[in-house]
């Protein structure tokens, strides 16, 4: 728990918020299941997603695990406080899940392979819970996709150390490009990858105060200390970096991000 690269503050929470509400309609407008599935969303974190699918799909039953149990108590309490009723939480290791084999009709996962050494490890455990013919969704960011107006070799290096201290701690801020082989090597079917792209500019304020500032340069900042600590930068480069971030997000910059989104059945 302590290699997870951001970490379990309030300002970590918010950011998944921030991240979740601006990116709902780009990532989850299709996320929809057949009713009565019964759905595992896996490292649900504060429920930033589950506020959004659970809703969406309101005949569907979710069971939302993370390893964190702060984490947990936060999301049960965001989905009660929304009057939320299908969703149960349960603090769990993805690894080791108290369920049985073929039980889910389709497991969720947003954010979350990302962090994990071996991903596709993860994909081989959770196929063995879904039933035959299941259906999995990963989305996933690819810090490699990120590219802004004005360009700035202080902002590419204070991201890179993103990059490097997520290997670090074994994880891969690349791996959306990956879903693809991924999910074939785990031997799902009928797998489909769809890019998300974030383009933000002045035209939407909301994104740039959502995106570009309270989600991607808040997780470059959340990071900043922990480069500078472990010698990846030094300060005056990363808050050079940071200070050019921001003016992607000030009067005529913009900022592109893509998410992937990958399906595959059992
Ligand atoms: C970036 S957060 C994403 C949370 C949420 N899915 C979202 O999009 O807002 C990654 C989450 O994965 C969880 N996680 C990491 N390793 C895990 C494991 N082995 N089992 C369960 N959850 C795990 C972390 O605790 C963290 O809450």
């Amino acid at each position: 728990m302590s290699k997870y690269v951001h970490g379990y503050s309030d300002v970590e929470a918010n950011r998944l918020k921030e991240q979740a509400n601006s990116l709902a309609d780009l990532i989850h407008h299709d996320s929809v299941w057949p009713a009565g599935s019964l759905i595992l969303e896996a490292g649900c974190g504060v429920g930033a997603q589950t506020q959004t699918v659970a809703p969406q799909n309101p005949n569907c039953q979710f069971i939302s695990i993370d390893i964190s149990e702060e984490s947990i108590n936060k999301a049960s309490k965001l989905i009660e406080s929304e009057g939320i009723k299908n969703v149960e939480f349960q603090t769990a290791d993805i690894f080791d899940l108290p369920y049985q084999d073929n039980y889910f009709d389709h497991i969720f996962l947003c954010f979350v392979l990302e962090h994990l050494p071996n991903p596709g490890q993860t994909l081989d455990k959770l196929k063995k819970k879904l039933k035959p013919n299941g259906t999995i969704t990963l989305i996933e960011g690819d810090h490699g996709s990120t590219y802004f107006h004005p360009n700035s070799k202080a902002a590419q290096k204070a991201i890179q150390c993103q990059v490097e201290l997520q290997k670090m701690n074994g994880g891969d801020a690349n791996v959306g490009r990956k879903l693809y082989p991924m999910l074939e090597n785990a031997g799902f079917k009928d797998i489909i990858v769809s890019p998300r792209q974030v383009y933000v500019d002045d035209s939407n304020p909301k994104l740039v105060e959502g995106f570009t500032r309270n989600t991607f340069i808040a997780m470059i900042k959340g990071v900043s200390k922990a480069a500078v600590n472990k010698n990846l930068i030094d300060q005056p480069s990363m808050k050079q970096g940071i200070l050019d971030l921001y003016k992607t997000s000030e009067g005529g910059g913009t900022f592109c991000y893509t998410f992937f989104k990958g399906i595959g059945t059992k």
